[in-house]
Parts: C-alpha cells; sequence; structure tokens
C-alpha cells in the first residue's frame, strides 16, 4: 500500500487540481487554531495577525462560542424565516443596543450586505427623498473593496476584480479616497444622489487612513445634503483600530453601517 506524505505541498496542490484559481494563497496550510495562534498541517506555530480579515477578531475556537455553537447545533440547526425562532429577536435586541441602531438585518457574508445597504440607500431615495425612479445615485471612493458581487465589482476600481465581468451595474460615482472636495463637488452638482459608500479605513487598496477629520466633514456633507452615510466596517469594526469602531474615532455615526460578526 502506498503511504502518502500529507505534507504542505499535498495540500497545496489538491487546492490547486480542484478549486477554482479565484485567491493565490501563501504556501502555508493551516491545521488548526486556538486563541490568537495557528498551526499548520507540518505543526509549525504562528501567530495570526490576520483574524481572517477580522472575522475570527475573538480568536480561533474560543471555548464559549465552541460550545454554544455545539448546544445550538444539537437542539435546532436552522429555521425558516417564514417563522419566529427563540434566538432571533434576543441577538438583535442585544447587537442592535450594543452599538445603538434601530434594526440590524444579519446576512451570510460581507458582499450581501453592502447589497443590502445600497438597496436601502435606494429604496430610501424614491421612498422618502423623493428621487425620481431609477435615477438614484451611490458616490463610492477608488480603491475601494466592498465585495465580489456583479453589483459591487462594477464600481471597483481595481481590474482584477472588475475586468471581464461586464455588463455592469449603473448608479454609482467613483470619486478619490480622502478627498473631502471631491465629494462636495458631486454632493453640490448632483441632486440624485441617495448615499455615500466609505470603508472608514481602505482595507485592500493598501491600509489606507485618512487625514484627520475626513470622515466628519463627509459625515456633516452628507447630513446637510440629504444623503446618507454608509459605512463599510467589514475590516475595521469590532476594536480592529482601537475603538469598537473606526468611525468612533471622530465622534460621529453611521446612517447604515455594514459589519462583520463572529464566525468560528
Ligand atoms: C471592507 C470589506 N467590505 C466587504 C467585504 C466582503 O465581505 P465577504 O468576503 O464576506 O463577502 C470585505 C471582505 O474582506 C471587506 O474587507
Amino acid at each position: 500500500m502506498q503511504v502518502i506524505n500529507k505534507d504542505t505541498r499535498y495540500y497545496i496542490q489538491k487546492e490547486n487540481a480542484f478549486g477554482a484559481h479565484n485567491y493565490h494563497p501563501m504556501p502555508i496550510v493551516f491545521d488548526r487554531g486556538k486563541g490568537v495562534y495557528i498551526w499548520d498541517v507540518e505543526g509549525r506555530q504562528y501567530y495570526d495577525f490576520l483574524s481572517a480579515y477580522s472575522a475570527v477578531n475573538q480568536g480561533h475556537c474560543h471555548p464559549r462560542i465552541v460550545k454554544a455553537l455545539m448546544e445550538q447545533a444539537q437542539k435546532l440547526t436552522l429555521s425558516s424565516r417564514a417563522f419566529y425562532n427563540s434566538q432571533l429577536g434576543e441577538y438583535e435586541e442585544f447587537i442592535t443596543s450594543l452599538f445603538g441602531f434601530d434594526k440590524v438585518l444579519p446576512m451570510n457574508t460581507g458582499a450581501e450586505a453592502v447589497e443590502t445597504a445600497i438597496k436601502i440607500c435606494r429604496k430610501w431615495a424614491y421612498e422618502k427623498k423623493g428621487i425620481e425612479e431609477d435615477q438614484a445615485e451611490i458616490i463610492v471612493c477608488r480603491g475601494n473593496f466592498h465585495g465580489r458581487t456583479t453589483t459591487i465589482c462594477s464600481f471597483s476600481s481595481n481590474p482584477n476584480a472588475r475586468n471581464n465581468f461586464g455588463p455592469y451595474t449603473p448608479g454609482f460615482i467613483s470619486i478619490d479616497y480622502n478627498d473631502i472636495d471631491a465629494l462636495n463637488e458631486v454632493l453640490n452638482e448632483n441632486r440624485n444622489i441617495a448615499g455615500f459608500l466609505v470603508e472608514p479605513i481602505q482595507g485592500e487598496a493598501g491600509v489606507n487612513v485618512p487625514s484627520d477629520g475626513y470622515l466628519a466633514k463627509a459625515k456633516m456633507l452628507c447630513e446637510q445634503n440629504n444623503v446618507l452615510f454608509v459605512a463599510d466596517e467589514i475590516q475595521t469594526g469590532i476594536a480592529r483600530t482601537g475603538k469598537m469602531l473606526a468611525i468612533d474615532h471622530e465622534g460621529i455615526c453611521a446612517d447604515i453601517l455594514i459589519l462583520s460578526l463572529i464566525h468560528i
């Protein structure tokens, strides 16, 4: 019988052979994690500073989270939203009071959450702000990363994320990140703006930290122009920048907050 040596190369070859080549990972094969540590398949230990781009801020395999997961999995794994369940309302109360928002809508991925924020902006624009049907526009920043759906890649400035995925979804205006004059100009010129979608710190175009006051001024301009300020804190939220939210550094609130919570 042939003995297969399941080393780093073995697992990398498997992914290369059978998985879509949509990512270019570093050549380390994670096998298990505990708190801040990760071990690879050859037993080498690492600090995990990336923590799945913030999806495991709490550390790997936190015992309380694993326990809750196991208890719930043995009781009820899934229920349709056609019914109520004994967990959702209490979770919604907890999370909205933690962040000071009226309502929450849980999603499976960040991209879905961004899509939902775009839909809320547009619906609000037509039903409350009075923008004519199909004319609403959303301002986004060059260098953004908000996910990989067809609508979101339509307003990406990264050719790898965008090229050859057209036809693209209309209704987005790109401006330079951290350029308050550019935002002011579009808001002054265009009466059909529904929202301004921004990462408080851009995460994929490098780590782009805005100038002091940029976010507060952007929020003020949005208020003055009756435009929703939408903060994508998927990468910056839950204390990744030293405060609960990155926008807390400027003492502002978003009209819509997009957040990544707990994954095991
Ligand atoms: C700022 C930001 N927005 C949106 C997303 C998309 O999240 P997901 O990969 O869960 O769709 C990411 C993912 O890294 C992100 O960093």
